[in-house]
């Protein structure tokens, strides 16, 4: 049995970076500060993130696509291993699903469902109601009289095709956007154009008509940092929640999705835990549904810009953890190998990002020490 690793030993892994991927990937360890390692007879098994997550009495997965868990073996075993729930990230939009105003294709969501059923995994639903990702011929022929049925007929059929199936459903995506200067701060969608404000309610009314058992979910971004537009958003976004609630809108938990930035130290941990209570005060659950870290503007080494990834991570998690309401964490993909900051965000050194817990080889980074860390902490 290899001897506990010497303090400065892991004060070397813990700032490394890359070594510290490398050696903890590779060496059988006893103990690497809040890392429990099940030892076996030929290799360390380091518990995944999945296990850890459910001790704290948390769900843990990530967003994943039908080609990268059908086609990328290697990818797909590291992500049954570390993922207790699934999420498409495209396959349940408008765009992969409705090829047309009368079909829907559900061939590669219905993949995604029994890929998750068959490794013991949950699904979520992501998403509903949204304004990017509309087919050309929503934009073509949506108006003011036809789009509430379009919106109906869409969630009713979805919902309703995986009724019971489904642990949560995002059933409205990013309403919020203040400095467009829309009427409580809304969005300016072609939901908001056609319906009004009330497209919101009525979107959670026909979700849960068409499956009452799943947690019916609002989510949105830009609500972590302390800056202008972040207060802003979650000033408004409070104020409809409120507004929802009050007039027993079918709603059950928040979706704050996390998109964080490295080395943005702006996360003011007092303000965003006051305000997840203020959410969890209205009888609401909390998901963390989109979390990863943009590494674009950190510097090119890589063991520095691990750590720092790292640390962002683990300082995110420090606040949110401590909400009770909390009930899943779930970062934007898996690995470096399948990230939309690739395409989103990519670094102007041309280097490729490094968002993510494991490398492109699938090797455990700095960052998947940060995530177990975290739930390992009391
Ligand atoms: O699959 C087609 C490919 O066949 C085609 O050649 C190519 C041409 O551009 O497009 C491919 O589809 C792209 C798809 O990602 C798969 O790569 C779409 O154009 C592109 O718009 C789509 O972007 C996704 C975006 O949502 C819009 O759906 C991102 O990958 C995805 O990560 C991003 O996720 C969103 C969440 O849903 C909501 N919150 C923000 C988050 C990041 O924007």
């Amino acid at each position: 049995m290899k001897a506990d690793l010497p303090l400065s030993r892991r004060s070397f892994l813990r700032t490394s970076g890359i070594a510290a991927s490398w050696v903890m990937a590779k060496m059988p360890l006893s103990l690497v500060d809040g890392l429990k390692i099940v030892r076996d007879n030929s290799n360390a098994i380091i518990e995944p993130l999945r296990e850890r997550a459910t001790r704290k009495g948390l769900l843990y997965g990530a967003a994943a696509s039908f080609t990268q868990l059908r086609n990328d073996a290697p990818f797909r075993s590291h992500y049954t291993k570390e993922c207790g729930i699934l999420v498409p990230e495209f396959e349940l939009k408008w765009s992969t699903l409705r090829p047309s105003k009368t079909v829907f294709n559900f061939k590669l969501s219905d993949w995604l469902l029994s890929f998750a059923q068959s490794n013991a995994m949950l699904f979520r639903g992501h998403t509903l109601v949204w304004h990017e990702d509309l087919p050309e011929w929503f934009h073509k022929t949506a108006n003011k009289t036809n789009t509430q049925s379009l919106m109906e007929k869409h969630i009713t059929t979805v919902v309703g095709h995986y009724a019971g199936k489904v642990h949560s459903w995002d059933v409205v995506n990013e309403p919020i956007l203040p400095w467009q200067g829309q009427p409580g701060g809304l969005r300016n969608t072609p939901w908001l154009k056609f319906l009004g404000p009330e497209y919101i309610k009525t979107a959670f009314h026909i979700a849960a008509e068409a499956d009452p058992k799943a947690i019916l979910v609002l989510n949105q971004n830009h609500l972590e940092y302390e800056n202008d537009g972040a207060s802003a958003c979650r000033k408004a976004l409070l104020a409809l929640l409120e507004k929802l609630t009050a007039s027993k809108t079918p709603i059950h938990a928040l979706g704050t999705q996390a998109h964080l930035i490295g080395n943005n130290r702006s996360l003011d941990h007092r303000k965003y835990c006051t305000f997840l209570n203020d959410v969890a005060s209205l009888g609401l659950k909390i998901i963390v549904t989109e979390l990863d870290v943009s590494d674009q503007h950190l510097p090119y080494n890589i063991p520095r810009r691990d750590s720092i990834v790292a640390e962002t991570y683990s300082d995110f998690l420090t606040a949110v953890l401590q909400e009770p309401a909390l009930i899943a964490i779930l970062t934007w993909g898996l690995s470096d190998k399948y990230t939309w900051l690739s395409r989103y965000a990519p670094r102007a050194d041309g280097f490729p990002v490094r968002p993510l817990l494991l490398d492109t080889q699938y090797q455990r980074k700095l960052a998947w020490t940060a995530v177990s860390g975290a739930f390992e902490k009391k």
